[in-house]
């Protein structure tokens, strides 16, 4: 199967197993999440799922459940109150803790406040994304106040990173995320502890947020290329 038809699979299967009418879900970000949004938009549309209550974690997603009739709560609207029953999301990188790495579509703060505040995450992808340790392939990402890069590009250097400012794409500068700020993708030479790094890099003015999410209990589907699926508990 291609890499299309395999996130599609995943999308589907995860809203399948996880979404029932009446539950307060959050809808993550990515071209593997899409998937499963879509999936939420179908089913409502044939009358599947009464009162749901989705709440999006980037504008990628709004403009989807726009354009699929998918009504969307602010995760503070009372109804929602903080908490969702259930979130579906990609993600670029998973290690055998259970560790993530996100942020590869910049929308990474907003989903680590989704995420931490599910009751259940389930996390969907193709299974070339699980490896041995986050950081090797794929930089951490770390979203920033545009004001203090040079501040944060100085405190993570001297934590071992190189540090690299995300560019647009078809815009002039730097990326832009949803919430104004900017991006630095970070590689290390050296084996960090994720969990320890998330909380260091969290404690640096000017940091908004990292894509390291350790300590979290994840649903993780990941497809296989012929189209089966391995799932992680
Ligand atoms: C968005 O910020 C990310 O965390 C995505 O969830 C992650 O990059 C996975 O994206 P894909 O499913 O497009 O690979």
């Amino acid at each position: 199967m291609n890499s299309d038809e395999l996130k599609q699979r995943l999308g589907r299967r995860a809203v399948d197993d996880f979404v029932r009418g009446g539950m307060r879900v959050g809808l993550g970000t990515g071209s593997t999440a899409v998937w499963a949004v879509r999936c939420v938009g179908e089913k409502l549309r044939a009358g599947e799922l009464e009162h749901l209550a989705c709440v999006v974690t980037s504008s990628q997603t709004e403009l989807e459940c726009e354009q699929l009739g998918i009504p969307i709560y602010s995760l503070n609207h009372t109804h929602v109150g903080g908490k969702l029953d259930v979130t579906i999301d990609g993600a670029d990188e998973i290690e055998p803790s259970g560790n993530l790495c996100k942020g590869g579509g910049g929308a990474l703060a907003l989903e680590k406040v989704v995420a931490y505040n599910s009751k259940r995450v389930v996390i969907l992808a193709e299974e070339r994304k699980y490896v041995a340790r986050l950081g090797k392939s794929f930089p951490i990402t770390v979203e920033v106040l545009r004001q203090a890069r040079a501040t944060v590009t100085r405190a993570v250097e001297a934590m071992g990173a190189s540090a690299s400012l995300r560019m647009a794409e078809r815009k002039i500068g730097p990326t832009i995320t949803d919430n104004g700020n900017i991006l630095l993708d970070l590689t290390f030479e050296a084996a960090f502890d994720a969990g320890w790094l998330e909380r260091e890099l969290n404690a640096i003015p000017g940091v908004v947020e990292n894509g390291l999410f350790t300590g979290g209990h994840y649903t993780v589907y990941l497809a296989k290329p012929d189209g089966s699926l391995r799932v992680l508990e």
